[in-house]
């Protein structure tokens, strides 16, 4: 048993695969999640809140390293400003957040949220790490599918996104927690810059979906002039990843193929045994 370091949001998408990464490095940890998990050798869980303030002193206990991953769609401001009061009271040595490309540029409440924990965690005066990461393939796919189910293919002009591998980020995330404390590190992303046209169309390529006729769509205000002056995107100063919006996709399609192969070999083998 080594001095565990506390992931919020250890059950989440990015968090889920940064915990068995911290424990391949032989490093013990504790979740907090709001909901009571199984115990098991090297992973303890913690119920809190961390937009309530609830257990985050019981969580803290005997920490060096905090890995900050909970989120959601409100109140992460609030989160990070609870979590880095607590981790200065408990005497933490290295408060990580993870926060979005364009935190700062961006007219979304999200955004803003993001841009304020960055601030709560830089002024908690615990020594820390901020790593902002662009959108997940896994958050890009839903929009997309819903895109590619209209009969007309909308394209919203100048809406571009850098979609990243979530095991590339997870692996950059347990880097930095076994690293030491480094301010604002570069940005992660995908390895390309994409558009709404080439995201449909890969997923129609590899997924199978028609082609449809382009309907170009004006977003309108501040978000549309934000997304269309690219405010969303990493600057130059970034670290790429290497798995392609394509790869994902064709992951995922090996996927489908597999479960219907299987699907259909069981049903061949209950017609056997019904007809036996
Ligand atoms: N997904 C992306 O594309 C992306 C891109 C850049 C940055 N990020 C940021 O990365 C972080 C993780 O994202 P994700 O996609 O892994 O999120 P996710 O799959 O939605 O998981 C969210 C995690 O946060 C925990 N959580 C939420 N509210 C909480 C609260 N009040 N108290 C304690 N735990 C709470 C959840 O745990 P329980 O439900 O078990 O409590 C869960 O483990 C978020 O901060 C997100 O903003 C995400």
């Amino acid at each position: 048993m080594n001095t565990p370091i506390l992931v919020t949001g250890g059950t989440g998408t990015i968090g889920s695969r940064v915990v068995p990464m911290l424990r391949d490095a032989a490093q013990d940890v504790r979740i907090l999640s709001r909901h009571r998990g199984e115990d098991e050798p090297g992973i303890e869980h913690v119920e809190g809140d961390t937009v309530a303030a609830r257990g985050l002193a019981e969580a803290l206990h005997g920490v060096d390293v905090v890995l900050h991953l909970a989120g959601g769609a409100k109140g992460d401001n609030v989160a990070a400003m609870n979590l880095a009061t607590a981790a200065k009271d408990a005497g933490v040595r290295h408060l990580i957040l993870i926060s979005v490309v364009g935190a700062d540029a961006m007219p979304i409440g999200y955004f803003r949220a993001k841009a304020q924990a960055e601030r709560a965690i830089a002024e908690s005066g615990v020594p820390w790490t901020v790593l902002r990461a662009a959108q997940l393939h896994e958050f890009v796919l839903p929009m997309v599918r819903g895109l590619a189910r209209l009969p007309l293919l909308l394209t919203p002009g100048g809406l571009r996104f850098e979609p990243v591998h979530v095991e590339e980020v997870a692996a950059r995330l347990t880097e930095v927690a076994l690293g030491s404390p480094a301010g604002r590190v570069a940005d992660m992303t995908g390895p390309e810059v994409l558009d709404i046209r080439q995201l449909t169309n890969t997923y129609g390529e590899v997924m199978g979906a028609r082609a449809r006729r382009v309907v170009p769509v004006h977003i309108p205000g501040a978000v549309g002039r934000a997304y269309r002056a690219g405010e969303n995107l990493a600057g130059e100063d970034k670290q790429q990843g290497q798995r392609t919006w394509q790869q994902f996709l064709s992951g995922l399609r090996a996927e489908v193929d597999d479960r219907e192969a299987r699907d259909r070999s069981d049903s061949l083998r209950r017609g056997r045994i019904t007809h036996a």
